[in-house]
C-alpha cells in the first residue's frame, strides 16, 4: 500500500454514530447531544486525562467481555493526580458505567472505550489550579490500530519521548499525544508502519502508542518503568504471559537502540496494538524478518484469553451482558 493509500484508510476510521450512548458528567446521553465550547481550556492546552480500554467480542458465545477496566481506571486516577485533577468516580463506579454503556450500546463487536477527564473551563490561562473539569465515557466498534499478523516495519523515530521532567509519560495525558503524533506521521509518511521512540538519553522507551518487548538468547527484555514509558497495562499481561507460559524470564532494563538490530524477536504492545510483532526495524530485519515464535504464541494465548475463552485468565476481563 502506498503512503497516500495507507493515510486515506486511516482518515476513513468510523466517527461515532450521532444517536451512540455515551456518559456524561454523571449521566448517559446521546453522543450528539454532548457539545463542547470552543474555549474549553483542554483543547487548547492539552489539559486532560484518558483511557483506551477495549471490550473483546466473542462470536460463539454471544458476549462481550471488558478487559482489566479496574486498571485501566486505577492509572486514570494517578494520571488525574499528577495533572491536579479528580475523578469524579471511583473505580468501582467507572468500570459499572462502562459496563452499562456497553450494554446500552447493544455491540456485538470489538470495542473501544475512551475516557476523558478534562478541563472544561471556557477561559484563556495556561495553568491547572482553579479550574473546572469534566468527564465522560464513549466507546466505538474498533477493529486493529496496527496490523498483527504478518508483522510491522518501524524506524526508530528522530522525535525523543517526553521527559519525566517536562511531561511525565506515566500519565495518560492528552498534550503528550502530540509527540506520538509527530513520531507516528513521521513514521507513516516516511514509509513505515509504526514509530519506536527513545528517550532524550538516547535508550528504547517505546512505540508512539505501545510498550516493547525485545527477545534475545533466552531472554525477554522491555525498558523500565523510569525510562519514560507510560505503564501499559498489556504490558503488565505480556509479562504474566512470558513468566506463565513460557516459561522465560522477562527483565525491565534499559535498551540501546542498536540492540533491536540484534534481537531475536520483537514486538509492540497495547491496547490498541494488541500483540504486534516487528519484523523489521530501521530497514534491518528483526531475527530472521518474520513474526518471531515466542510473540505468535504469546499472541494466541492473549487472543483466547482476552476473548473470554481460558478459565485461567477469566479474571482479566467482566462479561457484559
Ligand atoms: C504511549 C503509550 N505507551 C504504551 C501504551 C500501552 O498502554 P496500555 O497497554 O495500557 O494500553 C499506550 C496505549 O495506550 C500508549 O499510548
Amino acid at each position: 500500500m502506498s503512503v497516500e493509500t495507507k493515510s486515506k484508510a486511516a482518515a476513513k476510521k468510523p466517527a461515532p454514530h450521532p444517536n451512540t450512548w455515551v456518559f456524561h458528567e454523571g449521566e448517559f446521553a446521546r453522543y450528539n447531544d454532548v457539545r463542547l465550547g470552543l474555549m474549553t481550556h483542554a483543547l487548547h492546552y492539552g489539559t486532560g486525562v484518558f483511557e483506551g480500554i477495549r471490550a473483546y467480542w466473542n462470536a460463539k458465545q454471544e458476549q462481550l467481555f471488558l478487559l482489566e477496566g479496574a486498571q485501566h481506571y486505577e492509572r486514570m486516577h494517578r494520571s488525574a493526580n499528577i495533572m491536579r485533577m479528580t475523578l469524579p468516580h471511583s473505580t468501582e463506579e467507572l468500570v459499572n458505567f462502562t459496563l452499562e454503556l456497553l450494554r446500552r450500546n447493544q455491540f456485538k463487536s470489538d470495542v473501544y472505550v475512551r475516557p476523558l477527564l478534562y478541563t472544561s473551563s471556557e477561559e484563556i490561562g495556561v495553568r491547572l489550579h482553579n479550574l473546572e473539569h469534566s468527564f465522560f465515557i464513549y466507546a466505538i466498534p474498533f477493529g486493529n490500530y496496527v496490523e498483527i499478523e504478518s508483522g510491522i516495519r518501524c524506524m526508530v523515530s528522530t522525535w525523543r519521548r517526553v521527559p519525566d521532567q517536562s511531561l511525565p509519560a506515566r500519565a495518560k495525558i492528552t498534550g503528550s499525544y502530540a509527540q506520538s503524533a509527530l513520531a507516528k506521521s513521521e513514521a507513516v509518511e516516511s514509509g513505515f508502519d509504526e514509530a519506536i521512540v527513545l528517550t532524550v538519553d538516547g535508550h528504547v522507551s517505546e512505540g508512539s502508542a505501545e510498550n516493547l518487548f525485545m527477545f534475545k538468547e533466552g531472554t525477554f527484555f522491555t525498558p523500565p518503568v523510569t525510562d519514560d514509558i507510560l505503564e501499559g497495562v498489556t504490558r503488565t499481561l505480556i509479562m504474566k504471559l512470558i513468566k506463565d507460559e513460557l516459561g522465560l524470564p522477562v527483565v525491565e532494563r534499559s535498551i540501546d537502540r542498536t540492540e533491536l538490530y540484534t534481537c531475536e524477536e520483537l514486538l509492540l504492545c497495547g491496547t490498541g496494538a494488541q500483540i504486534s510483532p516487528v519484523v523489521e526495524v530501521d530497514r534491518r530485519p528483526v531475527g530472521n524478518g518474520k513474526v518471531g515464535e515466542f510473540t505468535h504464541e504469546l499472541q494466541s494465548i492473549y487472543f483466547g484469553a482476552v476473548r473470554g475463552e481460558s478459565k485461567k485468565y477469566k479474571d482479566w476481563t467482566i462479561p457484559v451482558y
